[in-house]
């Protein structure tokens, strides 16, 4: 019924009737109108919840009895399974007009199980992945059962984040004033992080005016991450702004190189404003001297961001801790808990040490956003102050559950096991016909097979493929590498040697020595 007044109203307003035939020309309207509503009115419900509870109640157990399934299990099994075509092909259909039975959904949702990426598996080695937890999907249930926007207001879900937020200072080391905010990753923690870096450096002044050409130049190592060129291109700095400095034997920024681009840009009248050291290139996994590049900030007025997409959180391992020395004195750091911490995707983090600046880039609320002291509208600053996103889900809750169900020492033995089965794989690489490519200082090995034709990357193709291991490639000094990632808690020792004798079997059997 709402619907069908706002029409009259509408009819009514446009019609401006002064004379008689005003008059009857808008009865006819209107009575015209009200027959097409009266069609209307036998529209069937349209509340989206379940007809039956008790039995959308079975389905959804069924599908939490799957989904346990599925996750019990994954230690089994080949590492990646493809897509069917059938299965494929069956999910290209027309836009579903008409509702299908929550049986029919569930049977289709537990046939998809089996085709993840794989990153669940013991054995999945490819890029940077973390390895999910079951415990994830408590905090998944409560999150959807609440649907909580957590763009700001005064709710629940936002004291949660808050605290998760005010964890993650903590186990960084940065100053109780610190601003943050969760993000989906790294990379839009990034974007974020560069923001205010740019605002910052332009006095905020092209947030109305823009950046226009802008002179700023920022700095990085030629190992960093894309994310990090890509946040340069999207804030209008451009990604030939960022200047991508050499790196020593250790895969570390060099910092005299650093130093020494600094000086000409400046000679040629542009504006460094920020450098971005790495803590865990995605290559090597190398971490860059961190307190160096602050002193180099600190002393030119440089914006400090690390991206510690992965190698942030080894602050929680005693083995990684000293080597992270510096982070804390930085003023941005983006971090992933889906990487090394395993929180199921999605969840990432940026902190940032000038909550002031930080506001300054991005708060700007409209009438329709008015807060108050009281009321539902209370409480702020909001994320949406600290961030581009308005409407956003409720990631934190997952986070919280994950360090309460594990504890922050757990979560750091694991990362310090991944780093100790990294050096196992090194030894065994030299102990067979393999080659390191580059010094394995955290978590990834680079190796190849030797020999002069060998196609590395047919071995890799192949271990995918029949499923045994999935590492991934990269490229060290021009050579394709074999890259291990171990960002995993269900990886055991046992399967570095099973990485290996397999490298060995493909490589035997491609230069036909098996
Ligand atoms: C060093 C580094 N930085 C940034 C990123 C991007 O992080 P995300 O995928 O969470 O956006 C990655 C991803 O692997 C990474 O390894």
């Amino acid at each position: 019924m709402a619907k069908s007044f706002s029409v009259f109203e509408g009819r009514i307003g446009r019609n401006c009737f002064t004379t008689h035939l005003g008059l009857k020309r808008w009865l006819l309207t209107t009575s015209f109108h009200a027959s097409k509503l009266n069609e209307r009115l036998v529209l069937p419900e349209t509340t989206l919840d379940p007809e039956d509870w008790i039995a959308f109640r079975k389905q959804a157990h069924e599908m939490l009895d799957a989904a346990l399934d599925k996750m019990q299990s994954v230690r089994e099994g080949p590492v990646w399974t493809p897509l069917p075509a059938g299965m494929k092909s069956d999910l290209k259909t027309l836009l579903p007009k008409r509702p299908q039975s929550h049986a029919d959904i569930v049977d289709q949702l537990t046939a998809l199980l089996p085709y993840g990426v794989g990153n669940t598996h013991p054995r999945f080695f490819g890029w940077v992945h973390g390895a999910g937890n079951p415990g994830g999907i408590l905090a998944e249930i409560a999150a959807v059962a609440m649907n909580a926007n957590l763009g700001g207001r005064d709710h629940g879900a936002i004291y949660v984040e808050r605290q998760v937020l005010d964890w993650c200072r903590q186990m960084m080391g940065f100053p109780l004033a610190t601003s943050g905010l969760i993000t989906s990753g790294t990379s839009m923690g990034t974007i974020v992080a560069l923001k205010v870096a740019r605002d910052r450096a332009l006095s905020f002044a092209n947030r109305s005016a823009g950046a226009g050409v802008s002179r700023l130049v920022g700095y990085t190592s030629e190992q960093a991450h894309t994310c990090l060129a890509q946040a340069f291109d999207i804030l209008g700095i451009g990604s030939a702004a960022l200047r991508k400095i050499p790196i020593d034997e250790n895969f570390r920024m060099d910092l005299d190189a650093l130093a020494s681009q600094i000086e000409t840009d400046r000679s040629a009248g542009l504006t460094p404003f920020a450098v971005i050291g790495t803590a865990g290139s995605v290559n090597v996994g190398a971490i860059d001297d961190l307190t160096a590049i602050a002193e180099i900030a600190a002393a030119e007025g440089l914006w400090f961001h690390v991206d510690g997409a992965f190698g942030a959180t080894g602050i929680l391992s005693e083995y990684v801790r000293p080597m992270l020395a510096g982070m804390e004195r930085a003023d941005s750091l983006a971090f992933d808990f889906h990487k090394w911490l395993h929180v199921n995707y999605a969840a990432g983090c940026v902190l940032i040490r000038d909550a002031k600046a930080h506001l300054g880039a991005f708060t700007d609320r409209p009438e329709y956003l008015t807060g108050y002291s009281r009321g539902l509208a209370a409480g702020a600053p909001w994320p949406v102050d600290y961030g581009p996103e308005l409407s956003r889900g409720f990631a934190a809750l997952k986070i919280w559950s994950h360090f309460l169900e594990h504890g922050s020492e757990k979560l750091g033995n694991s990362i310090t096991k991944n780093c100790d089965q990294a050096q196992l794989l090194a030894r065994l690489v030299d102990q067979h016909p393999l080659k390191l490519l580059a010094p394995v200082n955290l978590n990834i090995v680079c190796f190849c097979y030797e020999g002069a034709d060998i196609d590395n990357e047919e071995i890799v193709l192949q271990l995918q493929e029949k499923g045994l291991a999935a590492p991934s490639t990269t490229r060290i000094n021009g050579q394709v590498a074999i890259r291990v990632n171990i960002t995993n808690h269900r990886t055991e020792d046992a399967d570095m040697q099973f990485l290996v004798d397999q490298v060995i079997a493909i490589g035997d059997h491609l230069t036909n020595k098996s």
